[in-house]
């Protein structure tokens, strides 16, 4: 594996597979995600053709956006129990997924038209955070959506009885102190008593 860091290992194992088992696609979550990335995508000026999801575990956030977007989705995620479920219920073939992570994306650059991520950037640490961050902006044509736990002082946060597996910060702020050709075209909080979702803050970001 080209990419030797311990936390992609984690993912990669028991601690993914232990991920996998605890989700589920149920028709309440993947309702919960169509509000949710109905909402982000509205603020896209033309619909995009192409998403690429970072991080798609077993393809709830997938699943929700196939309900209304025409756009040919893509998707890489480095756990193999993960991609076997994507795989076995349909929600995309062998070459629409890939078996990578955020820092070594396989897709050329500029191929996307909107690439994201949800709770996948909280991860991940430095510097393969900033690496990922650079993937992302590398193959994306036009848009980058974040759905993260937000700090605006970087925290890290025990997770699943680690102490170096979540990390809480501005990743909105980052993207755009990183790349200066970005700007901002919506952002929001998704409040667990309103939404169901886990307290997300998301920013929609595009190149200028
Ligand atoms: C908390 S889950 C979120 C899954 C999905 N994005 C969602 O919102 O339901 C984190 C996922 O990111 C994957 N992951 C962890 N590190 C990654 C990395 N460096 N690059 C890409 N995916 C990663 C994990 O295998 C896991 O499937």
């Amino acid at each position: 594996m080209s990419n030797s860091n311990f936390q992609i290992e984690r993912w990669r194992g028991d601690f993914g597979n232990a991920y996998v088992a605890r989700n589920q696609p149920t028709e309440e979550i993947v309702g919960i995600m169509e509000r949710v990335f109905r909402r982000v995508l509205q603020s896209t000026r033309t619909p995009p053709a192409s998403i690429l999801e970072v991080g798609c575990n077993i393809g709830i956030n997938l699943r929700a956006i196939r309900r209304f977007a025409g756009a040919e989705l893509f998707a890489v995620e480095p756990n193999a129990k993960a991609r076997e479920v994507v795989l076995k219920d349909g929600v995309l073939d062998a070459a629409h997924l890939a078996d990578a992570w955020g820092s070594a994306l396989p897709h050329p650059d500029s191929s996307m038209d909107f690439v994201f991520t949800s709770g996948v950037l909280i991860h991940i640490p430095e510097p393969a955070l900033q690496d990922t961050m650079r993937e992302i902006h590398r193959t994306s044509r036009r848009y980058i959506a974040c759905l993260e736990y937000f700090s605006r002082d970087p925290q890290t946060i025990r997770y699943r009885g680690e102490s170096d597996m979540l990390f809480k910060r501005d990743f909105g702020g980052l993207y755009l102190d990183m790349f200066p050709d970005l700007k901002i075209v919506d952002d929001g909080f998704f409040w667990r008593r309103s939404t169901g979702v886990d307290d997300l803050t998301w920013c929609l970001l595009e190149k200028a």
